[in-house]
């Protein structure tokens, strides 16, 4: 049963739609566009220009995308599993909401969120764990046209305290504690620590998981489960317009510190809805389930906007893949019968190492498809959930895409295209790609690699970075003249297939999250010890890329495990323990050129354990601290 009017199911369809989409992109857009609900139609479909840049879709259209998310789907769907719970701990009970429970819990939370004075424009900052009320929070800030700031709830205080500032946020989400794994850990209180720098911030929601008695602060904190007594569950959805801002969403660059991209309402709904069903082939009834965080993009398109927009049933996972055991995701995918299923390949590699034993004693025979998403997936680990989770029978979509595109824009679509491990596919239709060459000529043909641009936009391209439009111009359309320029290298094959090489920039890929070199540095620099440091990436078994940091330090006899130890601090207390450096490497001095810059690619070189081809270093203001750093190599 194929009820989704723009579904693509073969391979023909594709190649109509692709063309269909070059040729005229209003008319295809319009088209998609018009399978949503609108609460005014749109009188222009797009301008654009690729220069300040300016992009606006569906101009003068109004919509809410929670109606379409949730109200639209009452008549058929009311009493259908929307939101699937699953609890850290297997021994407690999962929840499950359909649509009409889910709506009266987004609208409670809409209507307490109004009660503490939020209101449409308003940022609100929702720094929690993988709850329900998560969920609920989200859908009801854009339900009321609050714009929605998601902070994922492993980043330190100093980092939550930056993206409230950044943003202006006048209202935090947060809970007493979290699970995770075998451990139980504070949030409240690293909010409470961002308090004491976040003059803007009036009001705090804390919602109870853990049931610990944290500090509350009389005039600023409130219980969530005492508010929503107070409130009904009827909440009109707010007409937004199109291009209003719908979230911000902050993500590491090469330079300065991470810079919130900004999604609006009407082309962010249309390319989720879009892209969730053609890309995992979903099918009314499929139970879905993607493993990130909501923290991160992936969690916003594909485990919240994407398959509520098309009536699915979504898991929302609480734990970690190796609690209590390196079974769960299995054990979790036979438990609520998951039909789709998508992760990242640091979990994958990481289940993998733990051995196949954990995955034998799950049938799996609910899955029909595995998706990866975050970096590129290794042959090894391709073919390792291909036999073992997929069986042999399920497709696997490795879907490229970034925080920036709001939605996946290089896929396989659901085995619609033939497979191949290690490459990502061919471009959704709307995405027109092109590879350039470092000058910014365009690299024509097939059967060759440059640096991945698109020369068109899309609905949910980005459209500025919060208070900042010309961080977003230079860091996405200055480097190419008209051309949004991703920061990643890829390679076209003869058959037009893409495989993604790589960041061609200073960003780190760490197990799927993004965090620039600058960014590390500069938290590794507030270490009192520290001179300067310089970090770069290189190849890591589970993580895809580790962190390699090259430390001055202020005197040579600190240079002990007690001063990693307390640049290893210094880094969890900026941003977070997702960011620790795995090597250290305590040197006296950093290759730079005769102008002060570090020659990263030589630091690169060295840490992948590549000494041999080096390169010319004669350019360099002293030659001879690489012998140096190459001899002390970790
Ligand atoms: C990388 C995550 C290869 C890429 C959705 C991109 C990938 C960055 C893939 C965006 C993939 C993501 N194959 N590389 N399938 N998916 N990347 O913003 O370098 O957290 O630029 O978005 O991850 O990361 P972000």
């Amino acid at each position: 049963m194929n009820t989704i009017p723009f579904r693509i199911q073969t391979i023909e369809d594709y190649k109509n739609a692709y063309k269909a989409s070059v040729d005229n992109p209003e008319n295809f857009w319009d088209n998609i566009a018009s399978n949503f609900i609108w609460k005014k139609k749109w009188s222009k479909t797009l301008e654009w220009e690729f220069i300040s840049p300016q992009v606006k879709w569906f101009v003068g259209g109004e919509l809410n995308i929670t109606e379409n998310c949730l109200d639209r789907h009452l008549e058929e769907k009311g009493n259908q599993v929307a939101l699937i719970w699953e609890p850290n701990d297997p021994n407690e009970i999962s929840l499950q909401y359909t649509y009409k429970e889910l709506l009266s819990e987004v609208n409670k939370m809409a209507n307490v969120l109004k009660g503490m004075g939020v209101q449409k424009g308003d940022r609100v900052c929702i720094y929690l764990p993988m709850i329900p009320e998560l969920a609920f929070a989200t859908l009801a800030c854009a339900r009321i046209g609050a714009i929605h700031s998601i902070v994922f709830a492993g980043f330190s205080s100093n980092a939550v305290a930056d993206r409230i500032n950044d943003a202006q946020c006048a209202f935090v989400l947060t809970s007493d504690g979290m699970n995770r794994g075998a451990k139980q850990i504070p949030v409240k209180s690293v909010v409470d620590e961002a308090m004491a720098n976040c003059p803007t911030v009036q009001k705090v929601l804390v919602i109870n998981r853990l049931n610990w008695n944290v500090h509350m602060d009389l005039h600023r904190d409130i219980w969530y489960h005492e508010a929503v007594n107070q409130v009904n569950d009827l909440c009109e959805a707010t007409a937004m317009g199109s291009e209003d801002e719908m979230f911000i969403l902050y993500t590491s660059g090469s330079t300065g510190k991470p810079k919130g991209v900004v999604h609006t309402c009407g082309g962010y709904m249309v390319y989720a809805g879009y892209t969730f069903a053609n890309v995992f082939q979903y099918n009314p009834g499929d139970v879905f389930w993607c493993t990130a965080d909501i923290g991160w993009v992936t969690g916003h398109s594909y485990i919240l906007y994407g398959p509520l927009l098309q009536g699915a049933t979504t898991v929302m996972f609480e734990g970690v893949p190796t609690f209590p055991d390196p079974g769960r995701f299995w054990q979790v995918i036979d438990k609520h019968s998951v039909n789709i299923f998508y992760t990242a390949p640091t979990a994958i590699r990481s289940l993998m190492a733990s051995g196949v034993d954990h995955v034998l004693s799950y049938s799996l025979h609910s899955l029909k498809l595995l998706g990866s998403v975050g970096e590129p997936i290794n042959e090894e680990a391709w073919h390792w959930y291909h036999t073992h989770i997929g069986k042999g029978k399920c497709p696997i979509v490795d879907t490229y895409w970034q925080t920036e595109t709001g939605g996946v824009m290089i896929s396989g679509m659901g085995g619609i295209h033939p497979q191949r491990p290690s490459y990502a596919g061919f471009p959704i239709p709307g995405i027109q790609l092109i590879l350039v060459d470092a000058d910014g000529n365009e690299i024509e043909g097939n059967g060759v690699e440059g640096n991945l641009c698109v020369k068109f936009p899309w609905p949910s391209i980005l459209r500025t970075t919060y208070g900042d439009h010309e961080r977003c111009r230079i860091n996405y359309f200055a480097t190419y003249k008209n051309l949004y320029f991703t920061g990643d290298g890829a390679r076209r094959e003869e058959d037009g297939m893409y495989r993604l090489l790589g960041r061609v920039d200073d960003v780190i890929n760490v197990s799927g999250h993004r965090f620039g070199t600058a960014e590390i540095e500069d938290a590794i620099n507030q270490c009192k010890k520290v001179i300067e440091s310089a970090v770069v990436g290189y190849p890591h078994d589970i993580k895809g890329q580790g962190i390699y940091a090259y430390v001055i330090l202020e005197h040579s006899e600190n240079s002990n495990d007690q001063t990693r130890d307390e640049i290893i601090e210094s880094v969890v207390e900026h941003i977070g323990k997702i960011a620790k450096p795995d090597k250290i490497q305590f040197v006296g001095g950093l290759p730079k050129t005769r102008s002060g810059k570090i020659m990263r690619r030589i630091l690169r070189k060295v840490a992948e354990g590549e000494i041999n081809s080096l390169g010319d270093t004669t350019t360099l203001l002293d030659p001879k601290v690489v012998d140096e750093i190459i001899s002390s190599r970790l």
